[in-house]
């Protein structure tokens, strides 16, 4: 009878101290359509694993909606325990106002600096050489998406590049096809200019345009020839009616538009789809003309809570985040690339392979979040916004609108 009191004692105290660990921590995202739920659940499971809670904290709507509600909370002292910001500046002045945790200890312990690559993803957690935040994934919107079918049942070859698919639009227009689809939120009109001028102007006009802030080269001819192209982006897509970038994404998963020029985490949409890529769908890097990738993406930033438990728990889950079975798990569901490359990626799609063939040739170029303040984006993203859903709005007044908002960015 006492051997068995003793056992008993015995598990009730590995059960308590089992539990004194278990943590929940709120966890806020802006990753809400079929593809993205599909990953952040490989998150949640992981972080479970651990012996801790993830508790859910998904904001619908773009980053641009979660974002404001994010620092509102930081800012007003009722923080959550882990959060979402896009690889860049967007949560600099959360960093420099003394609000985030350091995660530098950790990044040490981890040999971030030598498993993360390219090493600028890291560079834009880093503030007076200090880490704060664990970046998850490498998203690049330089992706032009296409329905094979959509196509080919209209005696239409596949586009390989933008202007063969420019000029297949007439057929799909004829066949009742909306020839490009486009949300109209303002970081996706953006996201299909910025996409558009690399593509057609090349990545180093982009990186001198948003880098350098170059406003006569942004007034100048190589850009003239990109918002004519963005002009006649617009008359494609003017029949799209929809606003979130998935359920554009949804008008060429079924065939009722031909193409979307979107980052790569439409190809979550399609594995939820389970369309095949390259048999069901085409994916072209850079539109087919200049074969570049954007090292956008996203990364976890960790509030500072006095809490122990709590505080405990969030280096667990950026350990867990930057593993490379988790990497893997996660980046496989949300179509983006891992940040680490001594990871197994056997199962990689068509497209996938095909970004990290590109992210091994180097040929690669910061994302606007990485270059510009989320002020002077958001300025880019109110103008291209007004331009793709104004037919009134000219290339020209376009242009000159843009080369103002560029000479004055930081
Ligand atoms: C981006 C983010 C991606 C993707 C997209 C659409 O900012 O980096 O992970 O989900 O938003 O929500």
């Amino acid at each position: 009878m006492k051997a068995l009191r003793v056992v008993f004692a015995a598990s009730t105290a590995l059960c308590a101290a089992t539990a004194a660990q278990a943590t929940d921590l709120e966890v806020t995202h802006w990753w809400t359509s079929g593809g993205e739920a599909a990953a952040v659940a490989e998150f949640a499971k992981a972080f479970d694993a651990t012996g801790n809670k993830w508790v859910d904290g998904a904001i619908a709507g773009s980053g641009g909606t979660a974002r404001p509600i994010m620092i509102s909370r930081i800012t007003g002292g009722d923080p959550m325990a882990a959060t979402q910001f896009n690889h860049g500046r967007q949560a600099e002045e959360l960093v420099e106002a003394g609000l985030m945790r350091d995660l530098t200890d950790i990044a040490e312990e981890g040999k971030w600096k030598e498993i993360v690559f390219p090493s600028s993803l890291l560079d834009s957690c880093t503030l007076d050489g200090r880490i704060y935040c664990v970046p998850v994934n490498i998203h690049s919107p330089q992706w032009l998406w296409l329905n094979n079918s959509a196509f080919e049942d209209n005696g239409l070859a596949v586009p390989t590049n933008w202007d063969e698919f420019v000029a297949a639009a007439p057929k799909l227009q004829e066949a009742g096809i909306v020839p490009l689809a486009m949300g109209q939120q303002p970081w996706q009109t953006t996201l299909a200019f910025q996409t558009l001028l690399t593509a057609l102007a090349g990545p180093e006009t982009y990186t001198k345009v948003f880098g350098d802030k170059d406003a006569e080269l942004a007034a100048g001819p190589e850009l003239t020839k990109v918002f004519q192209a963005a002009a006649t982006a617009r008359d494609l897509a003017k029949d799209s009616n929809v606003q979130a970038w998935n359920d554009a994404t949804n008008l060429v998963i079924t065939g009722k538009a031909g193409g979307q020029i979107m980052g790569d985490w439409a190809q979550g949409e399609f594995q939820v789809a389970e369309q095949v890529a390259g048999k069901d769908y085409t994916c072209l890097p850079g539109l087919g003309v200049n074969e570049v990738i954007q090292t956008g993406g996203d990364a976890f930033y960790f509030p500072k809570v006095d809490d122990e438990a709590i505080t405990k728990a969030q280096g667990e889950l950026a350990k867990v985040m930057i593993s490379p079975e988790t990497q893997v798990a996660f980046n496989l569901k949300k179509g983006s690339l891992p940040v680490r490359g001594d990871v197994d990626l056997s199962a990689a799609n068509d497209c996938m392979r095909k970004g990290l063939d590109i992210l091994a040739k180097g040929n690669i170029i910061p994302g606007t979040d990485q270059l510009m303040s989320a002020d002077s984006n958001q300025q880019v993203n109110d103008l291209f916004v007004e331009f793709f859903n104004n037919p009134e709005m000219s290339a020209e007044d376009a242009q000159a609108q843009f080369a103002s908002i560029i000479s004055s960015a930081d």
